[in-house]
């Protein structure tokens, strides 16, 4: 029998690419082949994020086109995975009747019976259960052969903080920490597989908490593993640190200077609002504490522009804090209301105004940006180069904090890490040689 083909397209966030990942494991283990070109495949799955309205127009955008593109061929099955299966179960097939499965982000280690039973019953299929432990049970006995220098582990999944404007704890479901030796078994097999770098992921990885191995523990755990040079984690609340943790940043040289800790505002009227249950000035405490420990550490962070309240003193409360901090990367969104949140029965302020601050707020974000990678120009970094690039032209690697860097020389190999002298600096890459 001829094997089928799948195309698998990702949206949104570093889980799920995690996952999609897992979900192509998944369907090679029932003999699915996964291939590049969109316009061959028996099997589409999409894995998809719900976060901002924009984000889940996509998804349905995007299944329209995949339906043009078969209109005069046999139409492939297609699954809708993720967070936006997860969130719109009830409506997706009113939505787009193209869809054949929909499978929650908890639930799609059921994948290869519900293609068969799709398959065999020609019924649609809808499985969003939310309970993890059968998921990292089922998944822990694929066959992996991921083998890329950099890996993505999730370690935590879901959420119990409920930001008032946020979908997470709705699609990914309650936090739940992994088995701690389960996730030490998946980083060994990665390890023998050539990755020299784990980037730990959760929506809180920093509330992680497995029978009293927490994050720090946990870290400590990795960083004895001969193999992995470099460690990393995201998502973190700025809540949920314990001293542990941070101290840790001054006695493991694996753990990298750079942490991604969003604060989404500087205003104490707007966390609050927010239901984030820390001040700006726990942020600021916090930043310090870390910098004690670790006086070279980078911080990025995301931000949400226009919250329901915010007013042009709350603004200026987030530029002000932005000032304050110095990040090195920084991502910020227009606030998007979100069916089921509680914020989605606050008013909304104008466009106009939102706009306005947004392109502020990134100007000087940007500006920080690239202030702070010009200030590597003429400094030696440690670069763990991960691959050649496209024209093969150069090596592309990232240094400590996670800023990617291009070197050309033919010596450098996969996997190694060597002192890069920096020569020249754009707003999002850095460019240097052998030093
Ligand atoms: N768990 C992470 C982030 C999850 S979502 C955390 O707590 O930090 C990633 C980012 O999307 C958030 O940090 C926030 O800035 C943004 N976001 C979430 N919901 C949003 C909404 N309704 N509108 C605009 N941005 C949103
Ligand atoms: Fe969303 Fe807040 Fe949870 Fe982050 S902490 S995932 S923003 S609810
Ligand atoms: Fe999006 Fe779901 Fe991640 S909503 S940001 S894909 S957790």
């Amino acid at each position: 029998m001829k094997s089928k083909k799948f195309y698998i397209k990702t949206f949104g966030c570093q889980m799920n690419e995690y996952d999609s990942n897992k979900i192509s494991d998944l369907l090679k283990s029932i003999s699915f082949e996964k291939i590049d070109k969109m316009d061959e495949a028996d099997c589409f799955v999409f894995n998809t994020c719900h976060i901002r309205e924009k984000a889940t127009q996509k998804v349905y955008s995007d299944i329209g086109k995949i339906k043009k593109i078969y209109r005069n061929k046999p139409k492939p099955i297609f699954v809708l995975a993720g967070c936006v299966a997860q969130a719109e179960s009830s409506i997706v097939f009113e939505k787009s009747d193209y869809v054949d499965i929909v499978v929650g982000p908890q639930a799609y280690h059921k994948l290869p019976e519900l293609i068969e039973q799709f398959i065999a019953k020609k019924k649609k299929q809808v499985d969003t259960n939310l309970s993890v432990d059968d998921k990292f049970d089922t998944l822990q006995h694929l066959n992996s052969k991921g083998s890329k220098v950099s890996s993505f582990v999730t370690i935590q999944e879901g959420c119990d903080k409920f930001c008032k404007f946020c979908v997470v704890p709705y699609t990914r479901g309650p936090e739940y920490s992994r088995d701690s030796r389960n996730i030490i078994d998946e980083i060994k097999a990665l390890a023998d597989n050539g990755t020299k770098e784990i980037v730990l992921l959760g929506q809180n990885v920093s509330s992680y908490n497995d029978s009293n191995i927490s994050l720090a523990k946990l870290i400590k755990k990795i960083a004895n593993l001969k193999e992995i040079k470099r460690i990393r984690f995201t998502t973190s609340h700025p809540n949920d640190f314990d001293d542990e943790l941070i101290s840790l940043y001054s006695e493991e040289p694996k753990l990298m200077p750079q942490l991604h800790l969003p604060v989404q505002s500087g205003s104490d009227k707007i966390l609050k609002l927010m239901n984030r249950n820390h001040t700006r000035v726990d942020y600021l405490n916090l930043i310090n504490k870390f910098r004690f420990h670790r006086p070279d550490i980078q911080f990025s962070s995301d931000f949400i522009v226009g919250y329901p309240g915010e007013k042009d003193s709350d603004h200026q409360d987030t530029i002000n804090l932005i000032k304050e901090v110095g990040f090195s990367l920084s991502y910020s969104f227009i606030y998007s209301q979100r069916p089921g949140t509680p914020a989605s029965n606050y008013d909304e302020i104008p466009r106009k105004t939102t706009m306005k601050r947004l392109e502020e707020l990134q100007s000087i974000l940007l500006k920080q940006q690239l202030e702070f990678n010009h200030y590597m120009i003429n400094k030696e970094n440690n670069v763990l180069f991960e691959n050649k690039t496209q024209d093969e032209e150069q090596f592309f690697g990232r240094n400590q904090y996670m800023v990617p860097v291009f070197v050309k020389n033919n010596l450098i190999k996969a996997g190694e890490i060597k002192k890069i002298f920096i020569q020249n600096a754009s707003r999002n890459n850095l460019f240097g040689k052998l030093a």
